[in-house]
């Protein structure tokens, strides 16, 4: 195969500074960026000039996925439109990576991946955790039998991302399905990976916004002058320590600079989309701390706990298995093994590669050109995907309805498109 031609949905965060960047890069000698769909064509062109590439700029991505010239298309618009996206690509028989979640319910990730099977095309999971050095480290110890059987995982997620989640899109539910979707489906599916062959039966999930609220302010706001509704345009932006303005030139230098670039004013007036909404009064229907428990059908148990008001930015993963504990620490690059009946700590110190999120994006991209350029098979399929949002989806069922939530209620996990071979 010569060079993959591909089109991009969605010039934004990822699809420009992660994905853009890498196959104009990186990879520009197995990749040419044929093509660009976003809906707002300023952000779209924007986008392209800081890659310094030409390629076809489309505002409906129906008229991208028709073309000839397209072989595989990246999808990285907002969660709620990675389904419709999808489908309609593998309609055209192209090939797609699509970034997490698959969708934002078990239902439309069933959807896609039929319709992927329709094609007879490749649907490249986006799950980059799985190309993280940390934890593919310790999914090898797991493989090893180091643990012994795995009873019970805890995933632990620390991320102050008050200021970017709340302060645009990902701090509606009908965008993201939710952050135990949006978010957590990112950490359901390393628990599942793993886990193995047991698969989720029941969920129990507890959160709410507790501080992100209009009276968790860290000011306090002079009588008659409210603050908001962005951080660029509040009075307080200067008392505000949560205030992380959009403009321009307030903007450090380089990759933060090229992103304000994209969302300027020219490109916000044409869709109104602004990334700096105040983030305690915005109308958001997220939470900012939860816990999802979930019970496996050999028994094991899982939970996983997402704090979004820190001051720490890390993810744990705790494996407690017949045989000793193990701990995989993202932020201290570090894997941990406590034998059972022993005092030994085995400490793997983990020596990351360079790249986005912890050069994970790159052996992520490297890998989709691997295996559409010599049919090898994802690391992570479309039903994996659908594992994760189901998890993610029963979180927010039973926050919701307080109350639990057996998976088979949010996925036909009978279905013959969970047992397809990857
Ligand atoms: N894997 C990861 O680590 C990771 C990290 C961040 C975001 N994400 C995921 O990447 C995706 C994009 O997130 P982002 O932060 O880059 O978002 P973003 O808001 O920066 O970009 C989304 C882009 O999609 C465009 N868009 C909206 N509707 C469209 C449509 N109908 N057709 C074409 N384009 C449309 C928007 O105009 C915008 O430019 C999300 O699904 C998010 O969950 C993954």
């Amino acid at each position: 195969m010569s060079r993959i031609r591909v089109g991009i949905i969605g010039a934004g965060g990822r699809g420009i500074m992660s994905f853009g960047q890498l196959m104009t890069t990186e990879f520009a000698d197995d990749v040419e960026l044929v093509a660009m769909a976003d809906t707002n064509r300023e952000r779209a062109k924007a986008g392209l000039k800081f890659l310094g590439v030409s390629a076809e700029v489309h505002e409906d991505y129906h008229d991208m996925v028709a073309r000839k010239d397209v072989d595989a298309v990246v999808v990285t618009t907002p969660d709620y439109l990675h389904e419709e996206p999808c489908v309609a690509a593998f309609k055209q028989k192209k090939h797609v990576l699509v970034d997490k979640p698959l969708a934002i319910t078990g239902k439309g990730c069933l959807r896609v991946i039929e319709a992927a099977k329709r094609a007879n095309a490749l649907l490249y999971m986006g799950f980059n955790l799985r190309h993280d050095a940390v934890l593919k480290e310790l999914k090898s110890l797991v493989v090893q039998n180091t643990f012994g059987k795995i009873y019970s995982i805890q995933a632990i997620e620390h991320y102050d991302g008050g200021r970017t989640y709340m302060a645009r899109w990902n701090r509606l539910k009908k965008y993201s399905g939710g952050l135990f979707i949006h978010k957590g489906s990112h950490d359901f599916d390393i628990i599942n990976w793993m886990m193995g062959e047991a698969r989720p039966e029941r969920v129990s999930c507890f959160g709410n916004v507790f501080t992100l609220n209009p009276k968790g302010l860290p000011f306090k706001p002079r009588p008659g002058v409210k603050p908001g509704p962005t951080c660029t345009a509040c009075a307080y932006l200067k008392k505000c320590k949560d205030a992380l303005p959009a403009i321009p030139q307030r903007r450090p230098a380089g990759a933060a600079g090229a992103v304000s670039m994209m969302y300027d004013e020219k490109a916000s007036n044409l869709d109104g989309y602004h990334r700096d909404l105040c983030i305690y009064l915005s109308d958001k229907d997220t939470h900012d701390q939860g816990i999802g428990i979930v019970e496996y059908d050999n028994g094991a148990t899982a939970s996983h706990s997402e704090y979004f008001v820190t001051s720490l930015t890390n993810r744990r993963y705790l494996i407690e298995g017949t045989l000793g504990h193990g701990e995989g620490d993202l932020h201290a690059n570090r894997v941990e093994v406590r034998p059972r009946w022993s005092q030994e700590i085995i400490t793997h110190d983990i020596k990351r590669p360079v790249g986005g999120h912890g050069g994970a994006d790159n052996h992520m991209c490297a890998e989709f050109i691997q295996c559409l350029k010599r049919g090898l098979r994802p690391s992570a399929s479309g039903i994996d995907g659908a594992w994760s949002v189901a998890i993610g989806q029963a979180c927010e069922l039973s926050r919701a309805e307080k109350r639990m939530v057996r998976i088979n209620e949010v996925l036909d996990v009978k279905s013959s498109l969970l047992k397809l071979k990857r």
